[in-house]
């Protein structure tokens, strides 16, 4: 069977059992749905452990003294590929980064041999992205009992070390979840941050969860948040407002990408609509930003602008996670 009909057949919903094993320990890091809150409070706190500030020298360990982590990423990325290559080597594994341009892909390789070669090899973690759904959790089903597998992001449907980073940083700033109101904005139907956030956050048992999106571009029903077409209803009183990038690439119709100067005026987050959020409310962008589309560029450098200290959790977050698969489900 192909690669593409086996990611139909795999259900997104099923990834809870996959990635923990008989103990309950984390095997793989698939999806936040369904994750346990001890575990995520876990991986938080080990996350800020690695934390330094600017200019000081980066924490290092031995976690991964010996393994050898390869990243496998079908979709680009910046943030997401060279943090997990930062985090991996911190903690001093031996990293790959395979071009899937350049690579035996190019020939008609599959997936699943292309993982199988690098086993070969003695690789140890796979980090995954790819535009289908369900093609790391087959991986995780086919790899050795030695091997797991990470998810760097998953079509429109999760990309849980972003829920992560995305946890640690309103930690960071608020403290806790249960008062919060998170307002996530924008194009939510095609947002794997957003579904990933939204499942964290749940878990963590946020206040008040909006998925704020034009109504052509608001997800299915998500239990636990409120879907608002209305953007200042959506953004009123928010604590944290979290824009999204519009994923033109995973437009079906091409024609019904909106226009970016029309987009900006009705749904761009801006410092004059963030005067309807709460005074000390932080904004945030998982990257890559489109300015003037769905964020106004001086918001985005401005003072309630958290988006850098995102990208610099994200190395830390990446680092727990990598350890605690090494460590079988441990931490420290
Ligand atoms: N936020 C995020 O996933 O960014 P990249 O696509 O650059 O990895």
């Amino acid at each position: 069977m192909s690669l593409s009909k086996l990611a139909k057949e795999t259900s997104s919903a099923d990834h809870s059992e996959l990635q923990l094993d008989e103990q309950g320990r984390l095997r793989h890091l698939l999806s936040l749905r369904g994750m346990d809150r001890d575990l995520i409070v876990a991986l938080l706190d080990r996350a800020e452990s690695f934390l330094t500030q600017p200019g000081q020298r980066p924490v290092r360990g031995k976690a991964l003294d010996g393994r050898t982590v390869a990243n496998l990423f079908l979709e680009n990325s910046t943030r997401t590929r060279t943090s997990f290559e930062l985090a991996a080597k911190r903690l001093g594994a031996d990293v790959l980064n395979l071009d899937l341009n350049t690579s035996s892909a190019a020939k008609g390789e599959s997936i699943l041999d292309t993982i199988y070669t690098l086993q070969a090899m003695q690789v140890d973690m796979f980090v995954v992205r790819d535009r289908q759904v369900g093609t790391q959790a087959i991986i995780a089903r086919n790899v050795g009992a030695h091997v797991n597998v990470l998810n760097a992001g998953e079509a429109n449907v999760s990309h849980p070390t972003q829920g992560l980073l995305d946890l640690l940083t309103i930690r960071l700033h608020k403290g806790n979840f249960t008062n919060l109101t998170v307002a996530i904005v924008g194009d939510v139907a095609h947002s794997r941050v957003a579904m990933s956030a939204a499942a964290g956050l749940i878990a963590m048992g946020v206040g008040k969860l909006r998925l704020v999106a034009p109504p052509e571009l608001a997800p299915d029903a998500v239990p636990g948040a409120d879907i608002v077409t209305n953007f200042d209803a959506g953004i009123a009183d928010a604590d944290v407002v979290m824009v999204l990038r519009i994923q033109k690439e995973r437009f079906m119709d091409k024609a019904g990408i909106p226009d970016d100067a029309e987009y900006f005026r009705a749904w761009g987050v801006s410092r004059e609509r963030m005067k309807l959020a709460a005074d000390d409310a932080i904004v945030m962008h998982p990257g890559p930003m489109n300015r003037g589309v769905e964020i106004e560029g001086k918001l985005a450098d401005g003072p309630a602008s958290v988006i850098t200290e995102q990208v610099r959790n994200g190395v830390a977050v990446r680092m727990a996670v990598l350890e605690m698969l090494a460590n079988n489900g441990a931490t420290g």
